[in-house]
C-alpha cells in the first residue's frame, strides 16, 4: 500500500518559488488501478517522482508497505525504486540502438539477477505484452506502442509489485493507446498497483478511481 500524507514540494525560492504539489494527502490500495487527472502544471508529474522515489518531497511523508521513503537516503531510494517500483514514460526512455531483448534486460543487470534467470524472465515479460516474435529487432524498427510495450515488460522484469505510468499513451495514436490502456487492465488484474496520470478522461474512466489535481491540490 502506498499512503501519501501531507505531501509537499516546492521548487525555488523569492519571487521564483513554486508550490508544485500543497499538501496532498491519499492512499493507494494494494491491487488498485488509480488514475491521476490534471491541466498541464498541475503536479502530476512531480507527485508521481516523489512517489518512485526520483525526486525528494519539501515536507510530508510517502509510506510504502510500512516505510517512509521520505527519509530514505540515496542508497535506500536505489533499492526502493529497484524492487518495488517500475516506471514508465510518455517518451519511453529506451536505449534505441539496442534490441527488445537487450532493453528488458537493464534491469536485471542494475538488480544483479543471476544470468540464468534473465532468458526465462525476459521471455515470459515478452508473452505477456505480445512482443515475443520481436525479442532480437532494435527498439529504432517499431511503432510507438510496441515501444511503449516494450517499456511496459521493461519495468515489469525484475517483479515489482507498483507500476507508475506518466502519460504512457502521450506519444501514440487513439488505436495505440486503447492497446496500452487494455495491458494496462490485464496487468492489474494479474496483481499489479498501478497509478496512471493521463489526460485522457476516456482512459481515466476504464480505472478503479479517479484523483483530480488542480494548482497542486487534489480537487
Ligand atoms: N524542476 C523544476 N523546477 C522548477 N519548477 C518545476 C520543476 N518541475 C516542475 N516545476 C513546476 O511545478 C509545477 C508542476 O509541474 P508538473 O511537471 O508536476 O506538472 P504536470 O501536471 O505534470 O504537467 P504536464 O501535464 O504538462 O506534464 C509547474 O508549475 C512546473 O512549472
Ligand atoms: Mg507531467
Amino acid at each position: 500500500m502506498i499512503e501519501v500524507c501531507n505531501l509537499e514540494k516546492t521548487y525555488g525560492d523569492g519571487e521564483n518559488r513554486v508550490l508544485a504539489v500543497n499538501h496532498v494527502s491519499f492512499d493507494v490500495k494494494d491491487g488498485e488501478f488509480l488514475s491521476i487527472v490534471g491541466k498541464s502544471g498541475s503536479g502530476k508529474s512531480t507527485l508521481m517522482h516523489m512517489i518512485g522515489g526520483l525526486e525528494k518531497p519539501t515536507s510530508g511523508k510517502i509510506v510504502v508497505d510500512g516505510q517512509d521513503i521520505a527519509g530514505f537516503n540515496s542508497s535506500e531510494l536505489t533499492k526502493y525504486r529497484l524492487t518495488k517500483i517500475g516506471f514508465v514514460f510518455q517518451a519511453f526512455h529506451l536505449e534505441t540502438q539496442f534490441s527488445v531483448f537487450e532493453n528488458i534486460r537493464i534491469p536485471l543487470l542494475i538488480s544483479g539477477v543471476d544470468f540464468k534467470e534473465h532468458a526465462p524472465r525476459i521471455e515470459s515479460v515478452l508473452e505477456q505484452v505480445d512482443l515475443t516474435e520481436k525479442k532480437n529487432v532494435p527498439i529504432s524498427k517499431l511503432s510507438g506502442g510496441q515501444k511503449q510495450r516494450v517499456a511496459i515488460a521493461r519495468s515489469l522484469v525484475t517483479g515489482v509489485p507498483y507500476l507508475l505510468a506518466d502519460e504512457p499513451c502521450g506519444n501514440l495514436d487513439s488505436e495505440s493507446s486503447e492497446m496500452i490502456m487494455k495491458l494496462f487492465r490485464k496487468i492489474n488484474q494479474d496483481g499489479k498497483t498501478i497509478v496512471l496520470v493521463t489526460h485522457n478522461i476516456e482512459a481515466a474512466q476504464s480505472t478503479d478511481r479517479i484523483i483530480e489535481l488542480k494548482d497542486g491540490r487534489i480537487i
